[in-house]
Parts: structure tokens; sequence; C-alpha cells
């Protein structure tokens, strides 16, 4: 996308052109979001358009008097739908920071301002910024008499009926209420709320809501409120409006007040005293925030005194009490340069999308999945289209949409091909039990697909499997199209062919391979000869089988041979040997079925064959309670470089070894890779042992 001419350098009248034109597309998409509850951009791209209007006014004041300037105002006026009301205190919004250092300069900005000294004390809240939309609801004498939705900020809908319909709000407060008090919070939808919603509403053919946030207020701007009443809306209380006496005389206090009169409150609210204890509670928080069951999009600080809120009072539309620390986008638009065909082990075609680089969530994103077919023809997704891209989390990036408006002309619907680009045998979709298509289309090229041959290779040799040091996945590609890897025995008979004159060039003159890697990987290899049965089985690749039912059928069968001869026996469904395979617990019908297809099969039986003479499978392996770690909780935070969490947490319980996602005083110890945030520093605070990955590898033994 083309960057945008820095403020300072338009001219004034440039400025004024641009100021319409963004007060018109900001003024169309705060209808588009408040009063049609249908955003039809990501709330990143509507923050940065906000953020340029600001700009532009910063720099040509005049621009701010000659319209309504539209930083004066938040959301849009009230819907023509709904009665309205005018709020006795305006509902205003928050400034927003993206960057740590930035609460520091708040905190500073609020010394600055009441002339506190650096070491004065000075008290804020933390508490997540819950992704609702705000509603004020006012009680006098205890009982609910009005609701109203924030509309532009000075005047909000009246959805008093439909506010009564939320279980959660009471009617009556509790106990002694103020004789009048506007409580004001946040109206929310759990995400499996959202979820199982969206699933009925698709399944009667209804209205599908983009997010919680637009669900929860769809639901409750509802002109008829029963059914809003059917609606999972939930509601957390953390401001007010008109009051009044103020039962407290802190944010905290008054927080408390709210729960002893029956008003659902956050439990995840802390009270800080620094910059840093702000910063390590907004990390905190981000951190687990896929564990929350609600969206959460940052945390807001306030000042916890009121007395001191009161001579701070507002500016423009905020507060400057408080603010709001929010995530970085974990949303962004970008073009859709291709789309490439992955092909897997077990056939399965993966479509992944070739992106324009774009930064989401603080990383550079140049990939992401599009899943399957279904999901490419779901969401019209075509060659260079826009597209909104989201990265939360761990997860792999993914293209949630296309915006339509900015579709090229020429722009062709995708088809999926149905051959297999590296082999190009049929691809299909299977059919389930029921007749149904898989989601997944497969290459049946099985073994003669060199695709699926390399990434059966890549398996074989992984970490998890037969574990040989130096024979990643780009060895393997390597060997593979050199043609000196095709099964796994040959990589035990590398190092043979390797010493064979008739090989014209010997590995170690190959680009990359020096004297002492080619020693170090024959050496590794030949470390490889004895394996333990259940790593054998999982290095198979048999679809189904992964570490756990590699152990079930390790632990049942206890030698490969009879294993095998039991699975050769079960290629008939009904037959016996089916039924123990079927009947070991945990394995079950899809499992005893994939275990048998494959030892039918064969080519597979010739290319066992082969390994056998090569490898001898031993004992199955047991849990270590010798290892240094056996019996330790074990943390792992940061980016890892040598394995994946999932290898690390497999590589740790076979070290006899607890594996525990956050850090508490019963963490032993924590593995600590680069970018380790609140994790590493709850560890260091509770005096927990921190090693890097190399020093965990040194300490297992597989330095
Ligand atoms: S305090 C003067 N606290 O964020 C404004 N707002 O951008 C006082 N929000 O309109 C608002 N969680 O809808 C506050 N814990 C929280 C919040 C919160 C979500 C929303 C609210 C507000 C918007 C401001």
């Amino acid at each position: 996308m083309k960057k945008p001419a820095s403020v300072s350098q338009l001219s004034p009248l440039e400025a004024r052109a641009e100021h319409a034109r963004l007060a018109e597309d900001i003024a169309a998409h705060d209808v588009a979001y408040h009063q049609k509850d249908a955003p039809v951009i990501s709330d990143a791209a509507y923050d940065a358009l906000r953020r340029r209007y600001e700009e532009l006014e910063a720099a040509f004041p005049e621009l701010v008097e000659a319209t309504a300037s539209l930083s004066r105002k938040v959301g849009a006026a009230p819907s023509e739908k709904f009665g309205k009301v005018r709020h006795v205190v305006p509902m205003l919004s928050l400034s927003n920071i993206f960057e740590a250092p930035e609460a520091g300069e708040f905190v500073e900005r609020v010394r600055r301002f009441l002339g506190l000294a650096v070491d004065h004390p000075l008290a804020f809240t933390a508490e997540p910024k819950i992704d609702g939309l705000s509603c004020s609801i006012r009680y006098e004498r205890g009982e609910l008499v009005q609701a109203a939705t924030r509309g532009d900020g000075y005047e909000g809908e009246d959805v008093t009926a439909n506010v009564r319909t939320i279980r959660e709000i009471p009617h009556r407060l509790k106990g002694d209420a103020p004789a009048v008090l506007e409580v004001r919070g946040e109206i929310y939808m759990r995400k499996q709320d959202f979820a199982a919603m969206n699933a009925r509403q698709e399944a009667e053919g209804e209205k599908i809501f983009a997010n919680p946030r637009n669900a929860a207020a769809g639901s409750l701007r509802q002109l008829d409120p029963a059914i809003t009443a059917k609606r999972p809306l939930h509601f957390f209380a953390y401001a007010w409006g008109d009051m009044s006496e103020a039962p407290a005389s802190t944010q905290m206090g008054m927080i408390e007040a709210f729960q002893s009169l029956g008003l659902p409150t956050n439990p995840q609210t802390v009270l800080c005293q620094t910059p840093d204890d702000l910063v390590a509670f907004y990390r905190h928080i981000e951190e687990n925030r896929s564990s929350l069951d609600y969206d959460i999009d940052g945390v807001v600080y306030k000042v916890d005194d009121l007395a001191l809120r009161e001579r701070l009072g507002f500016v423009s539309r905020s507060p400057r009490w408080a603010v709001a620390h929010k995530f970085p986008a974990e949303q962004a638009i970008t073009t859709l340069r291709g789309i490439d065909i992955q092909v897997g082990r077990t056939g399965a075609l993966t479509p992944v999308a070739r992106l324009e680089p774009v930064t989401v969530g603080g990383v550079v994103v140049t990939n992401a999945t599009l899943h399957n077919e279904d999901e490419i023809a779901r969401k019209d997704v075509r060659v260079g289209d826009t597209v909104v891209v989201q990265r939360a989390g761990d997860v792999i990036p993914q293209i949630v949409s296309v915006v339509l408006d900015k579709r090229p002309k020429d722009a062709k619907a995708y088809a999926f091909a149905h051959t297999c680009p590296a082999c190009g045998s049929a691809a299909v979709r299977e059919l389930d039990a029921k007749g149904e298509a898989d989601a997944v289309r497969r290459c049946t090229g099985g073994l003669v697909c060199p695709a699926q041959a390399v990434e059966r290779l890549k398996h074989f040799a992984s970490r998890n499997a037969f574990d040989i040091e130096g024979l990643g996945d780009k060895q393997i590609e390597f060997f593979h199209e050199r043609g000196l890897i095709r099964t796994p025995a040959d990589i035990f008979t590398l190092q043979a062919r390797d010493s064979d004159p008739a090989t014209l060039t010997k590995i170690r003159n190959f680009e990359g391979f020096g004297e002492t890697s080619v020693r170090n990987l024959f050496a590794a290899i030949e470390a490889r000869r004895r394996v333990p049965l259940n790593r054998f089985i999982f290095a198979l690749g048999i679809r189904h089988v992964g570490e756990t039912n590699a152990r079930r059928l390790a632990r049942h069968f206890e030698t490969f041979d009879a294993l095998r001869a039991v699975a050769r026996a079960a290629g008939d469904e009904a037959s016996e040997a089916r039924a123990e395979l079927r009947n070991i617990e945990g394995v079950g019908d899809v499992v005893a079925e994939a275990v048998a297809d494959f030892f039918v099969e064969e080519h597979n039986e010739a290319v066992l064959d082969a390994l056998l003479r090569e490898v001898t499978p031993e004992p199955m392996e047991q849990v270590k309670n010798d290892s240094p770690v056996a019996g330790k909780t074990i943390v792992f935070t940061g980016a890892l470089e040598r394995m994946t969490r999932e290898e690390a947490k497999a590589m740790a319980e076979r070290l006899g070894a607890k594996v525990a996602g956050s850090v508490s005083k019963k963490t032993d110890l924590v593995v600590a890779g680069p970018g380790a945030g609140s994790k590493l520093a709850k560890a260091e605070g509770f005096g927990v042992e921190v090693i890097t990955e190399d020093q965990w590898f040194e300490r297992v033994g597989a330095g």
C-alpha cells in the first residue's frame, strides 16, 4: 500500500481536502459500526484513519474550527429506531497508547498536571479493556429505571427493556444504594456463546456476526426485547455517570461497592503504583488473553483517587486521568499475491496464501493459511484481492475476509486443483461413512508422490521420531532431490554408499557440507540403529498414529513383530486381529483401520523389510525417573529456536518432567528463549531458576 505523505508536507489546501475526505469516511464507518453493528474495516484500520485525522488537526488547527470536528464526537448519533436518552454526564472515550514507554509518559503527564513530585505516591488501577459495547444503567432508589447505549456520547438509545432481560444485571440493587446511581460498564458476549449463537444463526439462515462485540451490539439493539432475552449477554461494571453520592473515594473502592450492590465486576482488576507495574499487568493480560472467555482489546489504566480525577478533568473527548493501552493490531490489510498448494505427509493438499508482507500483532507476516478448498470458496478469496489478515497469539495467521470494494476487475474465482502439484496424480476428497466429502482434498499418489515421500522422511528423522541430529528438513530435501535418500532405509546405507567409488561426488564436497558435518551426521545416524519401539512406530507416519497412539501400540504388542503379525491379519474388518487392535485402550475403529491399511500395502512391507535390515526396535521407552528434570515442573517461554513448543513438551515429559503453561511458586525451572516477557519477569520475582534453550539441552544431556 502507498504510504501517505507526512502531514507536515501538505499544503493547507491539500490538508483541508484530505480532512474532509477522512471526515466522510470516518462518519460512514461510525454508522456501519455503531448503528448497523456491521463494520467494514478492522479496528486497526479505523484507528489509523482516526490517527491521521487527528494529526491533520494538530498540524492545521483551523480545520478543527472549520467543521464540526469529529474529534469532538464519539461514536455515531443514536439510530432512529429507539427512543433517545440524553446523558446527564457525557459518556466519553479514552485516548489510546500502543507502546510500553507511553505508560510512563501518561503517568508523567498526570504527575505534572497535579504538580506531584516524582516520589509522591500515586496509585492507578489497571483493568482489562472489554471489547463489547458500553451501556449506562440508571438506578433510582435502588431500582433500575433506565438503560442507554453510548450513542454519540451525549445522547444514546433507550434500551431499558432490552437491558432488563440480561440476567446478570439486577433490577434492584442490594443493600444501601445511593438515591441516584448511573452504573456504566460493558455489555459483552462470551467467546463460546458467540460461536454457538453464530452456528445457530447460520443453521437458521439468519445473520452471522463478525465477532462477539458485534454480536453483543446486535443482540442488545433489537426492537423486540424478547430476542435480546434469548441472547447470552453479560455485563461488567467499571464506571459511573450521574450519582447522588459516591459510595467510595477510589476506583478500587467503587468496584467493590458495585460488587456489594450485586453488580458484576471484572475480577482481573489490580492496583499499581508505578509505570512498571502497569506494564507488567499489561503483559500478563496479553499473555493470558486467549484463556479469558471474553474478548479484550487492551488494558485501561485509571488514576485510583477520585479527588485527583476531579482535578485532572477532561481534554476534548477523553479524561486526563485514564488511558487505554491497546494490544497491537491483530488484524491488518494486505494484498494476496498468490495461492500455493502444499502437499503434506498424508497427501493432504493445503492452500497457503502468499501475501504482500504486512505487520500484524508486531510480527511481519508473508504467509497465511487458507485451510482448505471450501474455505477459499466460502470466503471467495481470489488472487489479487485485498484481504484482512489476522494473527492471534501463537496461532498461524489466517485470512479473515476479502475487502470486496478493492477487488481488481479481472480477478477470477480460485479453481482448486484436482491433481497433485507434486506428482500429477488425481487429488480427491474422500467420502466419510455418511457419504459426505472430507474437507481435505488428498493426493492419491501415495508412494509415488515425491512431495509425500519427502514429508514422510522429514517426519521419520524428526526429533520425536528417530531424532537424527543433523538430518533436518533442509538436509532431507537435499538428499531426496539428489536421489540419495528415497526411503527410510536409505538413511542408514548413506555412509556405505558415500564410500562407494561408484558415487561420483561425495557428500562432503557438496556445498553446505564439510568434512566434520558429514562425519557428525554419519555418527548421528549410526547412533539410531537401535530405537525404542514407540518411536519406531511413530516414525512410520501411519495415519492417525501420533506419539500417543504409537505408545499405546508399543505397550500392547511389546515387539514390532507382534504388531506386524496382527496388523497384517487385520485387513478384514470382521477379523479377530482387527478387533484386537480396536480394543486396545484408547485406539478405536479409525486408528485400527489406518494401521491395517498401512500393513496391507505391499510397498510399505518392502520399505519395512529394508528398514528392519538396518535398525532394531527395542523395548518401549520408559518415562525416565533418573533424569535431571524428573518430577520437576517446567515452563517454556519466549521463542525456542531448536525445537517447537510441542517437541519441547514431549521431550520434557519423556524425561519425567511436568510442563506447565504459567509460572507460579511451584515452578522449578523456566526455559526462556528470546522475547520472553512476563513469565520470565514472574520467574525472576519468585526466584525460580531460569535457563536458556542451549542450557536445557546441556542439562538433559542432549546438547
Ligand atoms: S473506562 C471516560 N474501563 O472502552 C471513559 N472503559 O475507548 C471511561 N471499555 O467507551 C471508560 N473496558 O466502552 C473503561 N475497563 C474499562 C473498559 C472500558 C472497555 C470501553 C468503553 C469505553 C471505551 C473507551
